[in-house]
């Protein structure tokens, strides 16, 4: 781990002793260099880690980007926040790789509330451990960790987390590619192994099939021995669904969807639709379906799709369900078997993962523009300012 320079200013309370020791103890791997009386000068670094000792805290200063408003990309900020010291059952990371998911658009336009204004956007990272939280066992400064999903706030140089939402990364998997794949993939894991169980002979329908959970989900349905369909919107991303293990690509902007899939499955229909784009499409996922076919409808990118009549399902006998990842890693143990599911894959070449775009974290406004244009494919990956 990269030593960093910490600067540390202490209470003028002549009670208050300098804890430059308990800092030290902390966070062992920083060398701190500068105790002072005085606030650093505004032209520092901010790269640098800044440590402010208050009372018994210790407040932790760090970049982040902010929402303070609802809207477009360019709601969000970069700023200063600042961070206490984990509490019981806590640990503070120093973040080295933030994946950006479609759920942070959702939460950046209010599509989903999220708790309250301003907020961190952001439910996915890794990151190195700086601080532990009282009494905490089975975690240490250090440690390589990765969590997907609750708290929201992983856009940020640093984090508090429920330790009991991080879970190792093993050393063969890098920063970028665990940051890229943990959320993405676990939710290919929960879609194809226990919403709906794919099994050779299955046939599968995966919508935006070059998309971050899409190539996923493609490489993992052909390993387990289904005939993959996928759509996209152009060639290039044809060509990538295709490396990605379907057997069949449709692009959806010159060719009928139900009538490609009709001819495919010689009229019998798909045992699966994975459907993450919603209303514009979720009525074409219906028809594609074979008789007691489900329809998985797990995004709305978009938009929210319409309410389906129980008409439209008897006509099949269709299963319809509409899952979230985190009902399906609620206990450790579900998030356990999910995350190793998802790093042995990437270990043994199931899953090949493609960090396809990497943006400074400051620049988080651009990866979300690029991915609401549909510019994007593959994973997104944010990386912490190191100078700004
Ligand atoms: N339920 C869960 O627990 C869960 C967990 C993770 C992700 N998700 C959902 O899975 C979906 C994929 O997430 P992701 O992060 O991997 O994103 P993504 O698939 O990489 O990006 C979205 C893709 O969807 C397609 N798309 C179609 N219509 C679109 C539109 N109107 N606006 C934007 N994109 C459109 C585009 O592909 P084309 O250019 O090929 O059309 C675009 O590249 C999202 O809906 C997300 O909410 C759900």
């Amino acid at each position: 781990m990269p030593t960093r320079t910490a600067t540390c200013w202490v209470s003028s309370s002549p009670r208050r002793r300098p804890r430059i020791l308990l800092l030290h103890l902390l966070l062992p791997s920083f060398a701190v260099t500068t105790p002072s009386r005085s606030r650093p000068s505004p032209s520092s670094s901010s790269s640098r880690l800044r440590l402010r000792c208050s009372g018994d805290r210790i407040m932790v200063k760090a970049k982040a980007i902010r929402v303070h408003e609802l809207g477009g990309p360019e709601v969000m900020r970069w700023e200063e926040v600042e961070l206490g010291d984990p509490k019981e059952g806590e640990i503070r990371i120093k973040t080295t790789a933030i994946g950006v998911n479609f759920i942070d658009v959702y939460f950046r336009k209010g599509v989903y509330a999220a708790p309250a204004l301003p907020f961190t956007p952001g439910r996915e990272a890794v990151g190195v451990v700086t601080a532990v939280g009282p009494g905490l066992t089975g975690r240490k400064v250090g440690d390589v960790v990765a969590y997907a999903g609750n708290p929201m706030g992983s856009y940020a140089q640093e984090q508090i987390l429920p330790a009991s939402v991080a879970v190792p990364v093993p050393p063969s998997v890098d920063h970028k590619q665990a940051a890229s794949v943990m959320l993405k993939g676990m939710t290919a894991h929960v879609l194809l192994r226990r919403v709906f169980k794919v099994e050779s002979g299955h046939t599968v329908l995966v919508h935006a099939a070059a998309g971050g959970v899409g190539s996923l989900l493609c490489q993992w349905a052909n390993a387990l021995g289904a005939t993959v369909i996928g759509t996209v919107s152009n060639e290039e991303k044809a060509a990538q669904a295709t490396q990605d293990g379907c057997h069949h690509v449709i692009i959806y902007t010159k060719e009928d969807v139900v009538a490609r899939v009709k001819e495919i499955t010689s009229g019998k229909g798909v045992n699966v639709a994975y459907d993450s784009v919603g209303k514009d499409t979720y009525k074409a996922s219906v028809e594609c379906l074979a008789s007691r076919g489900f329809l998985v409808s797990f995004g709305q990118s978009s938009g929210k799709p319409d309410p389906i009549p129980m008409s439209d399902l008897a006509s099949k006998s269709l299963f319809l369900t509409r899952p979230s990842l985190m009902h399906y890693t609620a206990t450790r143990d579900e998030l356990l078997e999910s995350a190793g599911e998802v790093f042995a894959n990437v270990a043994n070449g199931v899953l090949r993962v493609r960090v396809n775009h990497t943006y400074p974290l400051s620049e988080a406004a651009r990866a979300h523009a690029d991915l609401e244009g549909r510019k994007t494919s593959g994973s997104i990956v944010l990386i912490p300012d190191t100078d700004s």
